[in-house]
């Protein structure tokens, strides 16, 4: 399961702490009447003068450094020449190389004043992921980070989307073990120490399922329900799991 060793995580760590800071600098900048367009290239200008490139761009040939995803779309949107509401909700979701090593989190924004069920979804998404990171303890497994998520989210009258899931990560994006946000405790692989995926999970007001449009990429909600998400790259350790993506 492509396990890493203390020195592997840590560099893993500079790639997610400079992550983490362009979340911070993403999060001033979303308000009306900014693109998403304008973001991705705010995205490739921060990484470049960072030293660290966006592991996206060209990535089984998706064009942007981010996925943005505004309201109803659920993941893998395209950032455009569009600009943002009031009230709109958007996810912006990237991966960042720090010399070969990766790390990736997505995370949601309000644009200005934005509805009481989409704050309620906002907060919910992310409390979802932190009680799956809770569950990502040497000697469970990866079932029992999928029902807490999943348990969690429907509890709340939330609906859990299928197709897009965490996954294993170090220098390539994609890597075992699979991470889906729902399922049973106890099945799965065995949670062990050095291993690093992420946990993304994306949650709907309506129901779970989802369709991908005509640019192939764009994923939305199919009753057109809004979507949120939030994602971490996570390390196992002795001491319990490392938020590598914290903000
Ligand atoms: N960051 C995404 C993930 O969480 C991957 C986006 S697909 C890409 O797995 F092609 F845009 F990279
Ligand atoms: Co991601």
């Amino acid at each position: 399961m492509g396990i890493k060793s203390l020195g592997e995580i840590n560099k893993m760590k500079q790639a997610g702490q400079l992550l983490a800071s362009c979340h911070r600098e993403i999060s001033k900048r979303i308000v009306p009447g900014i693109t998403t367009w304008e973001i991705d290239q705010f995205v490739e200008n921060y990484l470049e003068q960072h030293g660290a490139t966006p592991e996206q761009k060209g990535y089984l040939g998706y064009p942007y450094a981010t996925c943005a995803s505004i309201n109803h779309e659920v993941c893998h949107g395209f950032p455009r020449k569009e600009a943002l509401q009031n009230g709109d909700i958007v996810t912006i979701d990237m991966v960042v190389n720090v010399d070969g090593w990766l790390a990736d989190s997505a995370w949601s924004y309000p644009v200005g004043e934005v509805s009481e069920e989409a704050d309620r979804l906002l907060q919910l998404t992310k409390e979802s992921l932190y009680k799956g990171i809770e569950q990502a303890q040497i000697g469970n497994r990866i079932g029992d980070i999928s029902h807490a998520i999943q348990s969690f989210a429907e509890s709340n009258g939330l609906s859990v989307v299928r197709p897009f899931i965490g996954h294993g990560i170090g220098k390539r994006m994609h890597e075992p073990p699979e991470v889906p946000h729902y399922g049973t405790p106890h099945t799965g692989p065995l949670i062990t120490e050095g291993m690093v995926f992420t946990i993304e999970p994306m949650l709907n007001l309506g129901k779970h399922h989802v369709r991908v449009l005509g640019d192939g990429w764009t994923a939305v909600t199919v009753d057109e329900s809004l979507s949120a998400q939030y994602e971490h790259t996570i390390a196992i350790t002795k001491d319990g799991p490392i938020i590598l993506t914290e903000q």
